[in-house]
């Protein structure tokens, strides 16, 4: 497969997914490229010097459907076949998903359908929830909605803050990133 992978941020996801590809751990794939609709995305140095062409793609007035068919276009020119979300943080457009039916898969801090969106660790500890976790689901035009793909969950310990459960399930994302991606590269490999 050729992966995309679609970031705003820190990019330890995407770093995760990249390290795996050049380890040989996801074996018949390979990252084409990374696309950050922020500059300032700390993500984007780590994807260039581990050797991924790597775009910075803004949105700067534009409607979301014209920021989306630039990024479209970029994905398809390099044949693109998974598109990886990874802390991207704009909503696709409806245009975006037909684009890549059953193509674009995303990670959320939270065992999905529960909790998604923004401040999930916080909602998670003011509702005193014992467990929470990470999803790896496809992506469809709702934020955090689609089929699951795979899910784990991750205890919410005593004393925890949301920083420190961030971090504990952030360890768990990174390795559910990864497996989600083996799990699509075996099935189509059965095709
Ligand atoms: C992760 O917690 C991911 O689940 C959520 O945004 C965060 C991105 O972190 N969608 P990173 O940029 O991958 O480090």
């Amino acid at each position: 497969m050729k992966i995309g992978i679609l970031i705003s941020g820190r990019g330890s996801n995407m770093a995760a997914i990249i390290e795996a590809v050049q380890r040989g751990e996801i074996a018949d794939s390979e990252v084409a490229l990374v696309v950050s609709d922020k500059p300032a995305a700390a993500g984007l140095a780590r994807s260039r010097a581990k050797g991924v062409e790597t775009l910075v793609i803004e949105r700067r007035g534009r409607s979301r459907e014209e920021h989306d068919a630039e990024i479209i276009s970029e994905l398809k020119k390099r044949d693109v076949d998974l598109i990886c979300l990874a802390g991207y943080m704009r909503l696709l457009s409806a245009s975006f998903i037909r684009a890549f039916p059953n193509k674009v898969i995303n990670i959320h801090p939270s065992l999905l359908p529960a909790y998604p969106g923004l401040n999930t660790h916080e909602r998670v500890l003011a509702a005193g929830e014992r467990s929470s976790g990470c999803t790896v689901h496809y992506v469809d035009e709702e934020l955090d909605h689609g089929p699951v793909i795979l899910q784990k969950e991750v205890p919410v310990l005593p004393g925890d803050s949301p920083e420190t459960l961030a971090a504990r399930i952030l360890q768990q994302e990174h390795w559910l990133y990864v497996e989600a991606i083996k799990l699509l590269e075996t099935e189509r490999n059965k095709k």
